[in-house]
């Protein structure tokens, strides 16, 4: 048997016989000929099967083939300007590992069918090509802070201390004692900063808020950098850093992957610090003088969020949050104490949020005192004995220290342009779906 190559190297073999080894994409029959075009990783490539040419096993086996069967097929490559490609395998042998059932995506198929065969629907070219540029974004974001000295550390996910506000935690039985799935590996990175200094955990977070729009997802994989002595500008510019490197990198690379998803590579070569900085009071002009109607203390919405970065072309940062708008170990701004130390990086086009970061409250008394503000603003009793040991980070040698969370679905709606959260993610947690 010939050797095996992928559908898109199948090129450099004209004139040699090659395996092909994949599923069956699409087949029709004209005149003692079997066109299948077969579907791998890498692409398409048509074969044909002449009756005379291959022994009657193989055409037997090839008259069965239905769409999506898995099959092996053999020949010579040979150049030809009508099959798909370009190219086509002139079948010696072909073999069906295994016969598909009639397959049951079709051309037109509703959203919740789709949803409802994702384990299949990955398949396309469509959710294909996204989960490629998916990988190459996990990758680049590693790659990235990898070459800067970063270490990646692993946190527990199930955890009893919530992190964020605390109310949207999924609970874990954990053998008779109450848990939770993690909101945010922050505070686990915070503690390793001690040892490492620059640190990155790459997990899954967990909400459970009760959103239905097109952005939230109940687990979805954040990427957190914490690092010592950082403060909030060092911070800012590591995220713009990170995100230009990330879709740069994209562009250059893998146009091919942009293009059949419709993205203009040159769109992600234009994003490139610095990024736009503006407070939160500054936004909240922007957006009512688009049409909204916000008073200092109000959180943007969906359609907040769309009236600022509307006509943006990079992501922009919102600077200086209201200080009951951002969580307890947000650091108060010395110059003004109405705000804490903190950026919302907002990505261009309202596809929303992508970064929260702030610079982290170190001092002791201070971070009390907040904890205190805290459960006043929420009318909450904050539960002490599950944060002791991340307190504890602030007696024992503190240093001042900064750093964010990157949504990577978010990340990569806004990068593909995508008009859901969901399809980031290969097999998405909502409201109203836990399967497959
Ligand atoms: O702004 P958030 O809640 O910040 C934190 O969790 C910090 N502890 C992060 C840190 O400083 N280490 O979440 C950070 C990011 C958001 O900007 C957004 O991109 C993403 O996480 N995110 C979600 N992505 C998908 N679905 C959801 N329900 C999300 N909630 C937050
Ligand atoms: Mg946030």
């Amino acid at each position: 048997m010939a050797k095996r190559v992928l559908a898109n190297e199948a090129k450099k073999y004209v004139g040699k016989e090659i395996t092909i080894s994949g599923w069956v994409y699409r087949k029709r029959e004209s005149g003692g000929i079997i066109f299948v075009i077969v579907r791998d990783s890498s692409g398409i490539i048509q074969a044909a099967i002449k009756k005379g040419n291959v022994d009657e096993k193989s055409w037997q086996q090839a008259s069965q083939t239905t769409i999506e069967s898995s099959v092996k097929l053999s020949g010579v490559l040979k150049q030809d300007e009508r099959a798909p490609t370009g190219y086509e395998v002139e079948a010696s042998s072909f073999e069906n590992l295994q016969v598909s059932e009639p397959f049951p995506i079709t051309e037109y198929q509703s959203p919740e069918l789709l949803l409802d065969k994702r384990h299949l629907w990955l398949r396309s070219q469509r959710m294909t090509t996204i989960l490629k540029v998916r990988a190459y974004v996990f990758r680049y974001a590693r790659e990235f802070l990898d070459k800067r000295g970063f270490f990646e550390i692993t946190p527990p996910l199930i955890t009893v201390a919530g992190g964020e506000t605390g109310a949207d935690l999924f609970e874990v039985n954990y053998f008779g004692q109450k848990a939770y799935l993690t909101e945010s590996s922050q505070l686990y990175a915070e503690a390793l900063i001690f040892a490492l200094e620059k640190v990155y955990s790459f997990a899954p977070s967990y909400r459970a808020e009760k959103s239905r729009t097109n952005k939230h997802l109940a687990e979805y994989w954040h990427l957190e950098p914490e690092m010592a002595y950082y403060n909030i500008n060092d911070n800012m510019r590591l995220q713009e850093r990170l995100v230009s490197y990330i879709a740069n990198k994209l562009a250059k690379e893998h146009d091919d992957l942009l293009k059949i998803l419709n993205v203009e590579p040159s769109t992600l070569l234009n994003v490139k610090p610095p990024f736009k900085r503006i407070k939160y009071e500054e936004a909240i002009e922007i957006i009512n003088s688009n049409g909204g109607h916000l008073k200092w203390g109000d959180d943007f919405g969906v359609g907040e969020e769309k009236m600022l970065t509307e006509h943006e072309e990079k992501p922009i940062f919102v600077t200086d949050w209201p200080r009951e708008l951002k969580a307890f170990y947000a650091r108060p701004n010395p110059k003004d104490p109405r705000t804490v130390l903190s950026d919302d990086m907002q990505a261009p086009h309202g596809h929303g949020e992508i970064i929260g970061g702030t610079e982290r409250e170190w001092q002791y008394d201070v971070l009390m005192s907040r904890i205190k503000e805290f459960e006043q603003a929420k009318g909450i009793k904050f539960n002490l004995e599950n944060y002791d040991w991340w307190i504890d980070l602030r007696k024992y040698g503190s240093v001042p220290h900064a750093g964010f969370g990157m949504g990577m679905e978010r990340l990569i709606k806004w990068l593909l342009n995508l008009d859901h959260i969901r399809d980031a993610i290969p097999f998405p947690r909502v409201i109203n779906r836990v399967k497959p």
